[in-house]
């Protein structure tokens, strides 16, 4: 077994890649191994979820920091293996492609709801009206907390062997979605996230990210600095893309199609009248 040091560095190179600088400080735990460990997955076994592996990911999104401690985000667990399918459908028809393998494959879609449903009910019980659920802000409060929830289950999941992608896809056919599991006013399904047990014989790398300097700013945000190391991501994101047989581009192509491109949307430009039709009015 590789020692402590051994596993640091390479992990280090996975993250940023061979030409970009790495923090040469890390500070190492266990919790940061499994972080800096992490990578999305896409092709999974059809094994079920390990007895007691949702309700873990479930206490450790629970213990995720939320909002005024007014817990406004539910998760809904898709194990029904017809309504999955009905989902990866649904999404499948806002893509080029007609399919979506790993949410088939995988046997549990999670579906993380921004969540004033509850609150609405309570506050109204109490004969009054939640007017403050009218503004932006409280929109955006749910979908954070269900943001750090969602992340607290994945690192859970991932220390127990299984593996998550996100699915914001899930947002390309929100009014069908909500529909499909039944969401209540003022509830809003943010992303999803696919769980399941790896299919090893599939696996995928680690991808890099940006050196920190880019992402990492100390007291003033210091508008240029990314430019200096723009040459050094795109090579790590080159060798990435090359291991992986995906097609050579550049991040900055993917950026600018990312920003500029109507079919990458794939109906999240509607979302503004979806979200405000389930009862958020987003002044
Ligand atoms: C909110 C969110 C939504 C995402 N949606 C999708 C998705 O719909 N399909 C997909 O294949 N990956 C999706 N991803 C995964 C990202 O593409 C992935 O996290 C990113 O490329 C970095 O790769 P890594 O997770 O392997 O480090 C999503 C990630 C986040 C955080």
């Amino acid at each position: 077994m590789s020692s402590t040091k051994e596993r640091l560095a390479a992990l280090l190179e996975q993250r940023y890649g061979a030409a970009q600088p790495k923090p040469e400080n890390i500070i190492w735990t266990p919790q940061v191994d499994a972080m800096l460990s992490h990578k999305s997955v896409r092709t999974f076994l059809p094994d079920a979820l390990p007895e007691g592996a949702l309700e873990t990911m479930v206490a450790a999104a629970q213990s995720a920091s939320n909002s005024s401690g007014l817990h406004q985000w539910s998760v809904v667990a898709v194990t029904d293996k017809a309504l999955k399918q009905t989902l990866a459908d649904t999404v499948a028809r806002t893509v080029p492609t007609d399919r979506i393998p790993y949410l088939e494959e995988a046997p549990v879609l999670l579906l993380w709801v921004a969540d004033l449903s509850r609150g609405a009910e309570i506050t109204r019980e109490k004969g009054a009206e939640p007017v403050v659920f009218d503004y932006l802000d409280s929109f955006l409060m749910a979908s954070v907390d269900a943001s750090l929830a969602a992340q607290n289950a994945a690192i859970a999941a991932e220390s127990m062997g299984l593996g998550i992608v996100y699915m914001g896809l899930m947002r390309n056919a929100a009014r069908e979605v909500a529909e499909l599991i039944n969401l209540p006013p003022h509830s809003f399904a943010v992303f999803g996230m696919v769980v399941g047990k790896p299919d090893s014989t599939r696996a995928s790398s680690i991808r890099p990210r940006p050196a920190q300097p880019v992402v990492l700013h100390y007291n003033q945000y210091d508008r240029g600095r990314y430019r200096d190391y723009l040459d050094g991501f795109e090579e790590a994101f080159l060798d990435f893309r090359t291991t992986q047989n995906m097609k050579p581009r550049t991040w900055q192509e993917a950026v600018c199609e990312s920003a500029t491109s109507m079919d990458y949307m794939g109906g999240r430009e509607h979302l503004r009248e979806t979200v405000q039709q389930r009862g958020f009015k987003l002044k």
